[in-house]
């Protein structure tokens, strides 16, 4: 698994050690509505939901990351790429505690994730979906290059859907290169507007 490293975040596979951390992050009631169940998360589902997301990665080439917020050495949320509800399309993930919003984190993020989907898996499209009044969700996609498509329903919600291809992205950084030391993507550029 390839960590990424972006000025103020370290993205990291989540361990066992994240259990209580990941727990106040889901069960954060701020942040319930985001989660697809809709339910508080309970504690006894927080290993389980960590052994999920490792095993995703080792079973495909991208997954979800543990977002660490680097000047606190605090794990603030997590951002990566999933496969999008009974489809084949890989969409871009991403949810921050609130005390972290407003900071450019979450764009920070997403526009990492997407230079090592395009840059070192080499996929073809990423697609993102949020509740059509998602303004902030909505406004981290047009930030990292997405373009609206058109209106959708997943997860027993309607809700917009974005994408970008492999092409548009490069287009859109061209000119900018990355790099990758010991494992680690560096160099993930900030997003443009
Ligand atoms: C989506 C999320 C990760 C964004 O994180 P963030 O660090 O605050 O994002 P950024 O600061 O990089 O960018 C947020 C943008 O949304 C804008 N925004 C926030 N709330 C807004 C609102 N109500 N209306 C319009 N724009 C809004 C901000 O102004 C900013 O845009 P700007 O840079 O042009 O000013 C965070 O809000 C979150 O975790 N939300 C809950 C989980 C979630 O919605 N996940 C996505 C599920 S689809």
């Amino acid at each position: 698994m390839c960590e990424i490293e972006t000025p103020r975040l370290q993205l990291r596979q989540f361990t066992f050690d994240d259990v209580d951390d990941l727990y106040c992050i889901y069960s954060h009631p701020d942040l319930i509505k985001y989660l697809s169940n809709d339910k508080p998360f309970q504690k006894e589902h927080t290993r389980a939901a960590i052994n999920s997301l490792v095993k995703n990665w080792q079973q495909y080439r991208f997954g979800i990351w543990a977002v660490v917020y680097k000047k606190h050495e605090k794990l603030i949320g997590h951002c990566g790429l999933r496969f999008l509800e009974n489809t084949r399309e890989i969409q871009l993930s991403y949810l921050l505690l609130p005390s972290y919003w407003g900071k450019g984190l979450g764009t920070e993020a997403a526009s990492s994730v997407l230079s090592y989907a395009f840059e070192v898996v080499c996929l073809d499209r990423i697609v993102a979906i949020a509740k059509p009044e998602n303004m902030a969700s909505r406004r981290v996609m047009e930030k990292v290059g997405m373009k609206y498509q058109e209106d959708a329903y997943y997860y027993d919600n309607h809700v917009v859907y974005y994408s970008i291809s492999r092409d548009a992205y490069r287009y859109r950084n061209r000119g900018f290169k990355h790099t990758t030391n010991n494992g680690t993507l560096v160099g993930a550029r900030e997003a443009l507007a």
